[in-house]
């Protein structure tokens, strides 16, 4: 009876302490490395829960150390120093830790190892562990049983912290143990001069003297040595110590002990040396009265660092906890703490209850350019690459990644330099992110079986010294300037016969076609020449309209950057305020020649960062039509950013639509806004070269002058495709809720479609007069509220009732069948934009040709579809929608 009792409470007893240890791993990162995979197991001595390696790391091999050095024969080996990771493969492994708090985070993490002859060489093996690309120590054994642990306190840089080891030549790297643990960041700061973390040198709970303390109440799980000096004497306290005021919160356990001097008149003394003059310390020293004093004594001193004084008049309180520590680091080789009485007479002898010394890790290399490290990090996943490419591209320095060379200058963050893929399976297109790596020299991705085009944007690398494409099943020609760059003995190509016109044939070629050529293409100028003056003479004789659109013409050959005076001036300091958005916000200014304009002036903490500025002016400076806002000039100005374009008299479709019972607009205007619309994306699409996909088409990105031509803004998004061949590239999904592509926003694969289905919605916008998202319908898209009509069978519910039923109905319905065929859920299946602006046109016509009921109206209509057709073939109606609507559009 007596012993099954005792088995009983010996089981509850052991189930509440790994409980109470259970409720504050929050955050807590406990990895037994080599542990079998998928094995995790609460740690029956500290009741912490770990787990083995699997998702921490792709390489290395799992070893048990050796039966002499482990469990029985070693009856307190703690039970993850059983077993260990080593790393006989690559001189660089890493572990990829992600803290609960993420980026900027503070986190303690803390590092194992015990060697136990786990490889039978009996050999002690040296090597270095790095945090990043920091070194944090160099891991030394005195003997095979010697457990090395070290601990460092860190921001995260990232979202993620490596946790590298490097192999030094000296042995096979190997880790036992790795753990962290999320700290609060008001504690453990360092002078924000220093970049770099604290590595323990010491930590001490003074006046301890049973061994060392791992407690279930220390929230940072911190392990405390105990320490007790022989000219000291011990202080201990049962009561409970108050932690709560101390952001420290050393562990109760901890405080409840504390040392004292033996002679009542001495100080208390300590100190340490290291080799190194300039190494820097940080100090915490823990205070708490164990005792509560009589009425005439006090407890009161002064802590001084080599005889220069830290802290005054220092009197702890009875059972309760605080924490003192230096703000700037101590520096020296010699340190010696001392703690003296501040003065003689009632005041009874000072008292340490535990301390902590930390030395700082400065930061001594960069990390790899991000630019770089999210190019090969592209590299890697486009490729699927099975290799140990993990922690740092570059650093540190001499533990690149496998394949990869980087530059190392001290005043610059590394940048990779030499990519060798060589022979490693890689199948797909050459990733289009390898341009992004600008200080490339070489390049090899000789035999893989890459296929498709040699992506024209290579010619960005300046620096390519080799290029070897060698073996691969590419496509297309290498893009002229590289092969410049080659002949010139810029450039040591190397690729495919396939891939190149030989020199000679292609000398010959060019001269062989250039005559035959040359004199078609020049009667085709003179012809064009004639067209141009014939059209502007034309224009020039026609209404006010026209003579608006000639005066557009000056202010685009006029071009300019302001300074940030003239924009403030412009706007009045910025008086007016026309819109806002995600970039910051548009105001209304006044040109010196009298001329409106609206400046797009970027906040500061604009989502539009400076490379979405720079992408946005020479996109506008590039592109010039009369659907297109017509920009005027920009300023980059001391970090402050504004565009400055044509002013739009009647806002933006989104607004002017809503106002719905000030602006109402008949069927034909609509056609016209959509009509004038799509040539402007037509243009973008069809007319560039590379095309450029807007990316953000909406109602709210397409502005109406004075007298409603609607003009397509907002390129901040857009993006050119990379060359001719390319036709559709990867990126980031970016867009606005209610017209994205459904297929894009899966993908990312984002090609000129995308603009279509938005367009498609605008459309839509424009036939139900409702917005993408209808907000008093629950928030419907508005393809549902058009798909539950058109269901039913009735198409013409969805129809704007403000135009009153006064529009041809077959025009109408087409509209809706364009709008069906540019929304197709398949890009494949949707039209391009230059089929949707034919459809467009003779929905025009046909609305136009219905009873001349308002001969004014219509004349104006016919005036610009004059304009229209200059451009296009005059083949309206050509194209069959009943074809491209696929089963669900109907
Ligand atoms: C280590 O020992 C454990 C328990 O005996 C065993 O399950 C595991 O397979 C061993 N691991 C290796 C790598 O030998
Ligand atoms: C190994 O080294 C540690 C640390 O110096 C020491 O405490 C221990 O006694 C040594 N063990 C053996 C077996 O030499
Ligand atoms: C250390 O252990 C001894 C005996 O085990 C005990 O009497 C003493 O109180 C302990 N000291 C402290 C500070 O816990
Ligand atoms: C305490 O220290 C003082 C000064 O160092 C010394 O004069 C005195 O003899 C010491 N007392 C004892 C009890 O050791
Ligand atoms: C302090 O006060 C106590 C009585 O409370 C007395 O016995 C003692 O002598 C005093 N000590 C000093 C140093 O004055
Ligand atoms: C302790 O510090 C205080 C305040 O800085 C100072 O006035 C006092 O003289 C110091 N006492 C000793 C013994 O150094
Ligand atoms: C890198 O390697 C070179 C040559 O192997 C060596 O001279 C240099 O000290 C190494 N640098 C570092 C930081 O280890
Ligand atoms: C390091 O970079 C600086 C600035 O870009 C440059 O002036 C210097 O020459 C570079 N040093 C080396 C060794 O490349
Ligand atoms: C790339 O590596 C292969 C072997 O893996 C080697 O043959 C080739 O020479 C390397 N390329 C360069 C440019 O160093």
């Amino acid at each position: 009876m007596v012993f099954i009792l005792h088995l009983f409470l010996l089981c509850v007893t052991a189930g509440w302490f790994i409980q109470v240890h259970a409720q504050i791993q929050t955050g807590y990162i406990s990895i037994d490395c080599g542990s079998p995979e998928n094995f995790n197991y609460v740690d029956l001595d500290t009741g912490i829960s770990y787990t083995s390696d699997g998702s921490f790391i792709n390489t290395g091999v799992n070893k048990n150390i050796s039966l002499e050095y482990a469990y029985p024969n070693n009856p307190n080996l703690p039970q993850p120093l059983s077993d260990l990771r080593s790393f006989p493969q690559g001189n660089k492994n890493c572990y990829t830790l992600r803290p609960n708090g993420g980026k900027k985070s503070l986190n303690l993490i803390r590092a194992t190892f015990m060697y136990g002859n786990y490889d039978g060489a009996n050999k002690l093996p040296e090597f270095d562990l790095y945090l990043g690309v920091d070194l944090w120590l160099s891991v030394k054994f005195k003997n095979s049983s010697d457990v090395v642990t070290t601990e460092i306190i860190s921001v995260a840089l990232e979202d993620t912290f490596s946790v590298c080891l490097a192999n030094v030549g000296l042995g096979i790297p190997f880790i036992s143990g790795l753990e962290l643990r999320p700290l609060d960041g008001s504690i453990y700061k360092i002078d924000p001069g220093i970049s770099g973390s604290l590595v323990l040198f010491q930590r001490l709970d003074t006046g301890y003297t049973n061994g060392s303390g791992r407690y279930s109440d220390d929230v940072y799980d911190r392990i405390w040595t105990a320490y007790n000096s022989p000219s000291w004497d011990s202080l201990h306290t049962s009561l409970d110590i108050d932690i709560s005021g101390d952001g420290y919160r050393a562990p109760n356990e901890v405080m409840q002990t504390g040392s004292t001097p033996k002679n009542g008149t001495d100080s208390l003394e300590f100190g340490w040396n290291v080799p190194d003059p300039k190494a820097q310390f940080y100090i915490y020293l823990y205070f708490a009265n164990l005792d509560v004093l009589g009425m005439n004594q006090t407890r009161e001193f002064n802590v001084s660092w080599n005889e220069i004084q830290l802290f005054g008049n220092v009197r702890p309180r009875a059972y309760y906890a605080s924490t003192f520590f230096n703000l700037k680091p101590l520096v020296g080789n010699e340190h010696k703490i001392s703690i003296k009485k501040s003065f003689s007479v009632n005041n009874v002898p000072p008292i340490l209850n535990a301390v902590e010394i930390y030395r700082v890790q400065e930061s001594s290399e960069q990390a790899t350019l991000s630019r770089d490290v999210d190019a090969v990090e592209n590299i890697k996943t486009t490729y699927n690459l099975n290799r140990n490419w993990v922690g740092d591209p570059c650093g540190p320095k001499n533990y690149s990644w496998e394949g990869i060379i980087c530059n190392y200058n001290n005043s610059n963050p590394p940048q990779v330099i030499f990519i060798n893929l060589s022979s490693s399976g890689l199948t797909g297109q050459i990733a289009a992110s390898i341009a992004n790596l600008s200080s490339l020299e070489t390049l090899d991705l000789s035999n893989n079986s890459l296929i498709g085009p040699i992506p024209y944007s290579l010619e960005k690398l300046s620096f390519l010294k080799l290029l070897d494409l060698r073996g691969n099943q590419l496509s297309g020609y290498v893009p002229k300037p590289l092969l410049e760059r080659s002949q010139s003995g810029l450039l040591k190509l190397s690729v495919d016969g396939r891939n190149i016109c030989d020199s000679t044939s292609c000398q010959n070629n060019k001269k062989k076609i250039l005559v035959p050529i040359l004199a078609p293409l020049l009667s085709f100028l003179v012809v064009l020449l004639l067209l141009i003056i014939f059209w502007r003479t034309k224009r020039k004789q026609k209404g006010r309209k026209e003579s608006s659109n000639e005066e557009g013409r000056t202010i685009e050959s006029n071009n300019k950057q302001f300074t940030y005076a003239e924009v403030a001036n412009m706007t009045n300091n910025f008086q007016t305020a026309i819109g806002k958005g995600g970039f910051g916000t548009v105001y209304l200014g006044t040109l010196k020649n009298g001329k409106q304009v609206a400046v797009k002036l970027l906040s500061a903490s604009s989502s539009q960062g400076y490379n979405e500025f720079q992408n946005e002016a020479e996109l506008l400076m590039r592109v010039h039509h009369r659907n297109l806002a017509s920009f005027v000039g920009y300023s980059h100005d001391n970090n402050r950013m504004a565009l400055v374009y044509e002013y739009m008299a009647n806002g933006n479709l989104k607004s002017y639509m809503a106002d719905r019972s000030i602006h109402p607009l008949s069927w034909e205007m609509r056609l016209k806004i959509a009509i004038d619309a799509a040539q402007g994306l037509e243009y973008l699409h069809h007319g560039c070269r590379p095309a450029i996909i807007h990316r953000d088409v909406k109602s709210a990105n397409i502005l109406l002058s004075e007298n409603l031509d609607a003009k397509i803004a907002d390129f901040g998004l857009s993006k050119g495709l990379p060359d001719d061949q390319t036709t559709h590239i990867l990126t980031d999904v970016i867009g606005t809720a209610g017209y994205l592509d459904p297929e894009y926003r899966k993908s990312r694969n984002l090609n000129e479609k995308s603009d279509v289905y938005s367009f498609g919605i605008v459309l839509l916008e424009l036939i139900t007069g409702q917005p993408a998202i209808i907000k008093n319908m629950d928030h419907i898209h508005i393809m549902q509220y058009v798909g539950t009509y058109l269901r039913k069978g009735e198409i013409t519910s969805v129809i704007d009732e403000q135009m009153r039923g006064d529009f041809n109905l077959d025009s109408l319905l087409k509209a809706i069948e364009i709008s069906v065929a540019c929304t197709q859920p398949m890009s494949t299946q949707r039209v391009t934009m230059t089929e949707v602006l034919t459809g467009l046109k003779s929905c025009l016509e046909m609305e136009m040709t219905r009873g001349l009921r308002n001969q004014a109206r219509a004349n104006h209509v016919v005036h610009s579809m004059d304009g229209l057709r200059m451009d296009h073939s005059p083949d309206i109606c050509s194209m069959d929608f009943e074809l491209m609507t696929g089963p669900s559009g109907r």
